[in-house]
């Protein structure tokens, strides 16, 4: 069931977007538009824009965009109904009530239950015989009965349907249990436990829901772990084991380890400030979550090769939030639940304390195996160095680094420094041209060779409609002129059709009325066309300007690809004497 445009309307007119944004998001600035931080992407300069006039907001940085609804929707990680009805309370105007759907929360409340279920089953698992051989997985790793209840581990029964036999039992219907991943289907369309045999890693988001599981074998087969894979309640790429355990210390520090039996050796061994990204990649996401609890993460990684590359590029990722980063130097390929168990506490407590910066990090490793006693080695050397170095975004930092390198290789300072300002120089030339390509609208990975050779029409088609979003009066003037056929983007022509369909029935346009009908990226893609278009200053020849030019450039296309001497006379004509007419 639709929910009405009157409803809509009013939903948009008693939460303003200014002021709801406000409450996520410090804005600057007032008037048509105010700029901020953008919420959905991290930067240090603001690139997000709200509009009140047109109620909107688009980043420049990461192009989202919308209207209040779909902001509430990705901030709030609602979908489309809920982000409505989180409107609605928040202005105290009653729920659309009839025929709406929330048939999504209803399922997401099940999965919360039905994982808190199954978390309960494969803990209580572990204690009966049955499960004998994950407990004694989980003692021969070292871990205490405390520390196994601490975090409610457990284990699946080595049989295909016991965690199935006992949801069912208990009410859940097998769709609920298959779409929170706890049963899947078989090939021949049976439904079947996920985690079979595994000891069990339950995954609590920070409100404490039970939002996952990772399972890992016994023995040495493969895959070695078995994780939830996204469901409505939980996406891989933002999810944080133990953050709802960890206890933040002072001066408020994360250690950000790889696997999930690193943090509960650490939680084990008193450092309670231990995380883990889920999966194997650590992302923006899990970056931009951190960096909401705590000013410094200590990396922790693996010492081996896959560990260390992992490490550099988290130090990148964590390098776009404010997080202050250092790197624990773990010796001997090992991981840091070795390391303790192996080497002791103490040993691990002088390794933590002993984290490096991650400039320092970078410098070690790119100049690693570096042979310093050559000519040619120290250049390699010094070249490797200066990259690293002229990288650094706290200058003051990085002229310490300088010194220290003119005084280990006897090169001089000011050598080192020439080379660092030169690339330094480089790396600025070469952001602002990715700048000033994003600003036109051709960023390189949009930039498809149509869409650039079709620059001309594609703006003009994108002017049309970001003018008639703002001034739906200018509609009448070009209804009878535009034609779908000439837009070369099949979203603006779409979206135009929707436009004119409610402009003919005498209805309003705006982001919201139109957000039912669009897809999230078309949404995001109005948003901007519509934000864009805030500077223009004659709405009406501007409007009339852009339909010439979709007129001309079709034209334009049209010749290009027909063979002239197979048309008629008359279709001659009428391509070039009199183009208004043609259709
Ligand atoms: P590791 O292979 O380093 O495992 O993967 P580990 O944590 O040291 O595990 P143990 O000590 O052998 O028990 C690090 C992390 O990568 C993810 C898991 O989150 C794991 O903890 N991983 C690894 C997977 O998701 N799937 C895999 O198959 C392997
Ligand atoms: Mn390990």
């Amino acid at each position: 069931m639709r929910i009405s445009d009157e409803y809509l309307e009013e939903l948009r007119q008693r939460n303003d977007i200014v002021d709801v944004v406000s409450s996520y998001v410090q804005l600057r600035g007032s008037g048509r538009y105010s700029m901020g931080l953008c919420p959905f992407h991290n930067e240090r300069t603001p690139s997000f824009a709200v509009y009140s006039d047109t109620q909107s907001f688009f980043c420049f940085g990461c192009s989202k965009g919308g209207d209040v609804i779909t902001f509430i929707r990705d901030i709030e990680n609602l979908d489309y109904r809920e982000a409505v009805q989180f409107l609605a309370e928040r202005c105290g105007m009653p729920q659309p009530q009839e025929g709406f759907d929330d048939s999504m929360a209803k399922l997401r409340r099940q999965i919360y239950e039905a994982n808190r279920e199954a978390g309960r089953f494969y803990h209580a698992a572990l204690w009966r015989p049955e499960g004998k051989a994950g407990l004694d997985y989980f003692r021969a790793r070292g871990l205490t009965d405390a520390t196994i209840r601490h975090f409610g581990l457990g284990y699946a029964p080595d049989r295909w349907d016991s965690l199935l036999k006992h949801l069912r039992s208990k009410g859940y219907p097998d769709s609920v249990l298959l779409a929170a991943d706890l049963a899947k289907h078989t090939k021949n369309g049976g439904v079947i436990d996920a985690f079979r045999n595994r000891v069990m890693f339950p995954i609590i988001d920070v409100r404490g829901n039970l939002i996952a599981f990772g399972g890992r074998v016994l023995d040495d087969s493969k895959p070695k772990y078995l994780n939830t894979s996204d469901t409505p309640v939980y996406k891989k790429s933002n999810g944080v084991f133990a953050l709802n355990f960890a206890k933040i210390k002072n001066p408020g520090r994360l250690i950000l380890c790889e696997g999930y039996m690193d943090v509960i050796a650490y939680h084990q061994a008193g450092f309670t400030e231990a995380v883990a990204g889920l999966g194997t990649a650590f992302t923006r996401e899990q970056a931009k979550l951190l960096s909401g609890y705590c000013e410094e993460i200590i990396l922790s990684y693996d010492a081996d090769g896959p560990g260390q590359t992992a490490a550099e590029k988290a130090i990148a990722l964590l390098g776009e939030t404010d997080l202050r980063v250092r790197v624990a130097l773990l010796d001997g390929g090992k991981d840091p639940d070795e390391i303790i168990r192996t080497q002791g506490v103490e040993k691990m407590r002088s390794i933590i304390d002993g984290a490096v910066s991650a400039q320092e990090f970078q410098l070690r490793r790119a100049t690693g195996g570096v042979d310093k006693t050559t000519d040619q080695g120290r250049v390699e050397y010094l070249h490797k160095a200066c990259e690293v170095i002229a990288d650094m975004r706290d200058i003051i930092g990085a002229d310490v680094y300088i010194s220290r390198l003119a005084q280990e290789t006897g090169v001089t300072r000011e050598a080192i420094k020439a080379q660092v300002d030169q690339l330094r120089r480089r790396r600025r030339r070469r952001q602002e041209q990715a700048r000033a390509a994003q600003a036109a609208n051709f960023s390189t990975d949009r930039a498809d060779a149509v869409r650039l050779r079709q620059l001309a029409a594609v703006r003009a088609e994108e002017t049309l409609l970001g003018i008639l979003m703002r001034e739906p009066g200018v509609y009448k003037r070009v209804r009878d002129q535009v034609r779908p056929e000439w837009f070369v983007s099949d979203a603006d022509r779409l979206i135009y059709e929707r436009v004119a369909a409610r402009l003919d029935a005498g209805q309003d346009v705006n982001l919201s009325l139109l957000g039912q009908d669009l897809t999230a990226d078309e949404t995001a893609h109005l948003s901007r066309l519509t934000a864009d278009r805030a500077r223009l200053a004659n709405t009406a020849d501007e409007c009339l300007d852009a339909v010439a030019v979709m007129r001309k450039e079709y034209d334009k296309r049209r010749r290009e690809s027909l063979d002239l001497s197979s048309l008629s006379a008359e279709e001659f004509r009428k391509l070039f004497v009199d183009p208004d007419k043609h259709a």
